[in-house]
């Protein structure tokens, strides 16, 4: 596929079954996520992938920490956690390792671990592997950081859902470039030569 043709399509693929992107594909895709921009080559992210019966363990997780903000939740919604993970073969968990550096601040390394999750769902699409970045109230919670081993200086910033596309694609919305794109302008002498 060529890339400004798949830059320019790529969807989510909600809908996601077996198989899994095999050990080649994920190579690929990784090797895409680690070409993100980064300053001062801090490599802020670390990917943790989980598969196979680690996804009901990680549903556990979802479903003890659910319960630890909510103690009156109903065994379907406790149900309802336990089975998330289940929505696609392998899941990336996106972890953020801040570095305090003097010249980038967190907010940076954060955006750098996104813009690495974005070459993941291009390098995804490009295969022809289904994926969606997924999230949700209990993915920024302390306890399922603490439960995936994550250290106190990094972040879970979600999942990113894999597997083989499953039901038809979705249809493009299309958008129009000039509604989010135009050039500014310095009010100031915009108005001096207007003499506003
Ligand atoms: C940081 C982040 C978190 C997201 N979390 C969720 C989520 O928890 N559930 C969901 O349905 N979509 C979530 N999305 C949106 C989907 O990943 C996807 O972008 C959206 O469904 C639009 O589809 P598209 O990527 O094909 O345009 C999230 C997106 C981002 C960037």
């Amino acid at each position: 596929m060529e890339l400004l043709q798949g830059l320019q399509q790529r969807v989510s693929t909600p809908r996601l079954t077996e198989p899994a992107p095999d050990a080649r594909q994920l190579e690929q895709i990784f090797q895409a996520a680690l070409r993100a921009p980064d300053h001062a080559r801090l490599r802020p992210w670390r990917f943790l992938t989980v598969a196979g019966e680690a996804r009901h363990a990680l549903g556990e997780v979802f479903a003890r920490v659910a319960l630890e903000d909510q103690p009156d939740l109903a065994p379907e919604a406790i149900a309802r956690f336990k089975a998330l993970p289940l929505r696609a073969p392998l899941l990336v968990a996106l972890v953020c390792k801040i570095t305090k550096h003097p010249k980038v601040p967190d907010i940076e390394q954060q955006l750098s671990v996104a813009a690495a999750a974005q070459n993941i769902l291009n390098a995804a699409y490009a295969l022809g592997v289904g994926a969606m970045w997924r999230t949700g109230s209990v993915s920024y919670h302390p306890a399922t950081a603490s439960a995936l081993g994550l250290a106190r200086h990094e972040q879970l910033l979600g999942f990113i859902y894999m597997g083989t596309p499953s039901g038809s694609a979705k249809k493009l919305e299309p958008l129009e470039t000039k509604d989010y794109v135009m050039a500014w302008q310095d009010q100031a002498s915009s108005q001096r030569v207007t003499g506003e």
